[in-house]
């Protein structure tokens, strides 16, 4: 059945995959499926909203909370709309000692974005180790990689090629 967070064939797309995903785990578990079915809800519609979760909370048979619990666990989940590109720059140790922090004012001054908020645009996040420490200091957007921003022009070659949300 359609809801108003999915198309009726988007609705039909996702009971599909989701029947699919749930084809992996005894019946009396389908709430081990929590992880695939939260990313399979987030890529069909670029976060999470809420009505979004209570629907994968009630077809994996558990509270709407224990859903909200596992999406504010893990970082790749966005509870919030994000913007058309999330930007994760690593403030580690590595990173640190190469000046992720001044990278950091620098892009909350270019992107017009406070880190820890969204725009239309960009999401801006401070980020753990990104496994990158000896190419520091890097970032991703939209989980692609970039790394040895050691210079302003390097940085601005990044977001050179990224257009604004429309
Ligand atoms: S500290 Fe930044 S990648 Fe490891």
């Amino acid at each position: 059945m359609a809801s108003p967070l999915l198309t009726a064939e988007e609705q039909r797309v996702f009971d599909d995959r989701l029947a699919e995903i749930l084809s992996h785990y005894p019946s009396d578990r389908k709430s081990a499926a929590m992880l695939p079915a939260l990313h399979l809800l987030q890529s069909m519609k670029g976060w999470l909203p809420p009505d979004g979760m209570e629907m994968v909370a009630h077809k994996l048979e558990v509270s709407p909370e224990r859903a909200y619990e596992v999406a504010t666990f893990y970082v790749m989940f966005h509870i919030r709309k994000p913007g058309k590109y999330v930007v994760d720059v690593c403030t580690n140790l590595s990173c640190s000692l190469w000046g992720a922090e001044d990278l950091l004012a620098y892009l909350e001054q270019k992107l017009g974005v406070t880190a820890g908020e969204s725009n239309g645009t960009w999401t801006l996040r401070e980020a753990e180790c990104l496994a990158s420490c000896g190419t520091a200091p890097c970032l991703q957007v939209n989980e692609v990689h970039h790394e040895n921003l050691r210079s302003r022009a390097a940085v601005d070659a990044v977001f050179a090629r990224l257009k604004p949300a429309s």
